[in-house]
């Protein structure tokens, strides 16, 4: 899975791109390089914890989710006892795609080619034709595992061998979001954005409301773009609070759309966070969204979209999530839009870095935060 970097990517990094005092966006390379690309995925996507899913997709014994992580293909599974693991979907006999389907539940895992079967532990435990091979002992070939952590309901994998336990990379933000129930919280929609652009200008968006007034006048009637307080404004999770008008929700109608997740104390705000390096969290009174970024290449971005609600709020009369999906697929798709419009801009001879305004010190935060993981 190792990439191949030339040496010569070290001279890339460059911390003076972004300093506190002279805030300006990122040179066009960052955003167009295919060198500063493999550079992100060695450095960052192969290193860092990446966000794969939510526990409730896979809450039974043997229920499992395909992920794929740059170029890699996991499996995430539950075993019979509980734990969730993450393994490599690669046969140890011949190397076969274990698993061709994104998420399912399997007994165990077997090989399509000819049928070595491994238990929902990884071990192998059904080897046809094998045993007289001599020295061939099924102990010895488990598949590959790859970490896997569960914070607040959501499954993390790290594809380095050796990475920080996830608990102590998250340790900032413990405790800070106990009052949404995350770990209970259950899906009611996915939906998948294939976005024309590089993945940092998603974050960067993302941590501002500048553009606001312009691209979100359904959002800007309900949450004035002039209201964000952040909390966290240097690092690796950044962002804060919006308002939300007084007995307004973010959501078509305007009206809540549904139970609140949990003992929310301030109905009239929304938390908006970023998780480097591939999770856009945000919390509303009554659900809670998420985004998974996946950089396809330096011009292409997947973005998996996730709208969690407490279980009671399923079964009421009160539950409208397509309230909250419809508003927010419309204003993710404003974003997407602007996006791309960036990319194809910077991709021009004509772009140079322009100057961030004094609501742009969180991209900045972003940025600078990016650069410091670029070898
Ligand atoms: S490649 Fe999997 S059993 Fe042969
Ligand atoms: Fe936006």
């Amino acid at each position: 899975m190792a990439i191949q970097i030339k040496p010569r990517i070290a001279a890339f990094r460059k911390p003076s791109d972004i300093s506190s005092e002279d805030a300006k966006s990122m040179p066009q390379k960052y955003f167009v390089a295919s060198e500063i690309f493999a550079e992100e995925q060695k450095s960052i996507f192969f290193k860092e914890w990446l966000l794969v899913g939510h526990q409730s997709q896979i809450a039974n014994a043997g229920d499992y989710v395909v992920q794929r992580v740059n170029g890699e293909s996991l499996i995430i599974i539950r075993d019979k006892r509980g734990n969730v693991h993450g393994f490599f979907n690669v046969c140890r006999h011949r190397g076969s795609r274990l698993i061709e389907t994104d998420n399912g539940n399997c007994a165990a895992i077997q090989c399509p080619y000819h049928a070595w079967t491994y238990g929902l532990d990884g071990q192998l435990i059904g080897a046809p034709h094998m045993d007289d091979v001599p020295k061939f002992e099924k102990a010895d070939y488990p598949l590959q595992s790859a970490n896997v952590g569960v914070w607040e309901g959501f499954i993390f994998a790290n594809l380095d061998k050796n990475p920080m336990p996830l608990e102590r990379w998250l340790t900032p933000l413990a405790g800070k979001f106990s009052h949404w129930n995350m770990p209970i919280l259950q899906p009611a929609k996915r939906i998948e954005y294939d976005v024309r652009a590089n993945w940092k200008l998603m974050f960067e968006n993302y941590s501002e409301c500048y553009h606001c007034p312009g691209v979100h006048p359904q959002l800007q009637k309900i949450s004035p773009y002039d209201s964000a307080e952040n909390d966290l404004r240097e690092g690796p999770f950044l962002g804060g609070f919006m308002k939300i008008n007084a007995g307004k929700s973010l959501t078509m109608s305007g009206n809540a759309c549904a139970a609140f997740v949990g003992k929310i104390e301030n109905l009239q705000q929304v938390f908006y966070y970023s998780i480097f390096p591939n999770m856009l969290l945000s919390l509303h009174p009554e659900y809670v969204m998420v985004h998974q970024l996946w950089p396809q290449s330096p011009e292409r971005t997947l973005i998996i979209c996730d709208w969690l609600f407490h279980p009671d709020a399923f079964n009421r009369n009160d539950f409208k999530p397509e309230d909250a999906i419809e508003f927010w697929d419309m204003t993710n798709k404003q974003d997407w839009h602007v996006c791309e419009l960036s990319q194809q801009g910077i991709a021009s001879r004509a772009y140079e870095p322009g100057p961030f305004s004094s609501r742009e010190s969180i991209p900045a935060a972003w940025d600078r935060e990016y650069l410091g993981h670029l070898k």
